[in-house]
């Protein structure tokens, strides 16, 4: 075959070959002296990356465990966090942010996000409380942080803590602070696909306070502050050394790959001033934006499928996170919404487009996608 289509090289949301090609030979190195060293969960690579980490992000302690969900999930144990209590958090998220409360038989109370940013409002958190409340959960969605400032006055006022999903926010900043900065305690996924990925999966809670950190050590290993004795449940949800020490290559990079997805993304933006129908969600002043992924909402008649599926067709694969909010999930159906509760939540899973970006990409491909973006989004 010798149509254009097929000459075209396809653009991905990720290229690991590249950023294997661009770590040389530190990534197989690292494996093999783990698998030399015989320590295989926990050990030196994982504390190593314990220590590192954290202070990337200026928070003190970071305690590893086996992937994102489990840093939610034990994070939300660690800030005391009950059966029955109503934990504020966003309908606009990967299901796990909400899930998590649900898995330790809270409740998850949803408030709507603003329709521009796609984050938690403050506003509409602040309605969302009642006096079973104790816990705000933001989600720092696409590696925009959430409005920490006015979140941290809420619960302080409130009394209650905050628990921020950063699965897709490493390296990114707000008013100068990181995830887990001024939250109770934050959480991260180092899946594959984030923008410090493992081989497989992985995860961190980050806080600054000692007593959340004490209490997560021993969450992760049968709560158990030393061998055989066990003072309270826990699991074994452990970081794995393999996982830490690929993390811990490419760690020293993650600020330079995330300086070239604003560069890129900067390019998005330029591409589509003035484009009634691609609308890029607002950067807030203030903040540092990770990108993991650089969202757009669809507004053409032809609507945001069609428009994914006419990119595909060219060899450009976007991808829709996520085409369901929340509360109409099947498995949220016994938490008490429907459809018309979270406008604006309902209105983003119709709407939006995450282009592909990440650091390997070249800027004629951001070109590329923008041009044919524009061109079918009609
Ligand atoms: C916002 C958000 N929260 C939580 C998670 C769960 O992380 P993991 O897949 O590592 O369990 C993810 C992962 O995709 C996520 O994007």
């Amino acid at each position: 075959m010798t149509s254009a289509t097929s000459a075209v090289r396809p653009i991905a949301p990720i290229d690991l070959a590249a950023e294997r090609a661009a770590l040389g030979s530190a990534l197989h190195e690292a494996v093999l002296r783990v698998l030399d060293s015989g320590k295989y969960v926990l050990g030196p690579e994982v504390e190593a990356f314990e220590r590192e980490f954290p202070k990337l992000h200026g928070v003190a302690h970071g305690v590893g465990v086996g992937n994102g969900t489990d840093a939610l999930w034990l994070g939300l144990l660690a800030l005391g966090v009950q059966p029955g209590d109503h934990v504020v958090t966003t309908p606009f998220t990967f299901f796990a942010s909400a899930a998590s409360i649900a898995l330790i038989g809270a409740k998850p109370v949803l408030a709507d996000v603003d329709y521009d940013t796609a984050l938690l409002d403050p506003a509409k958190a602040r309605a969302a409380i009642d006096a079973r409340t104790t816990c705000l959960l933001p989600v720092h969605l696409y590696g925009q942080l959430a409005d920490m400032r006015a979140l941290r006055a809420l619960a302080d006022e409130k009394r209650i803590s905050i628990l921020e999903d950063g699965a897709q926010a490493h390296g990114s900043r707000r008013d100068g602070y990181a995830c887990g900065a001024l939250g109770d305690a934050g959480t991260f996924s180092f899946y594959v696909t984030k923008n410090l990925g493992a081989a497989g999966e992985g995860g961190m809670v980050v806080t600054q306070r000692e007593d959340v950190a004490k209490a997560m050590r021993q969450l992760r290993d049968h709560g158990s502050p030393t061998k055989y004795v066990h003072t309270r449940i826990g699991t074994n949800s452990r970081l794995q050394a393999i996982q830490a020490a690929i993390l811990n290559v490419k760690l020293p990079h993650l600020e330079r790959w995330n300086e070239r997805r604003r560069s890129l993304a900067a390019r998005y933006t330029s591409n589509f001033k003035g484009s009634a129908n691609v609308a890029p969600l607002r950067v807030e002043p203030g903040v540092v934006h990770g990108y993991h992924q650089y969202t757009v909402r669809v507004r053409c008649e032809l609507g945001r499928d069609a428009v994914a599926a006419a990119l595909g067709a060219e060899q450009i694969f976007a991808g829709v996170h996520y085409p369901s909010p929340v509360h109409l999930q099947e498995a949220a159906r016994d938490w008490g919404y429907g459809p018309g509760d979270f406008p604006c939540a309902e209105r983003l899973a119709r709407e939006v487009l995450c282009l592909p970006i990440h650091p390997f990409l070249s800027e004629a491909d951001v070109d590329r996608v923008s041009e044919v973006l524009l061109r079918v989004a009609r």
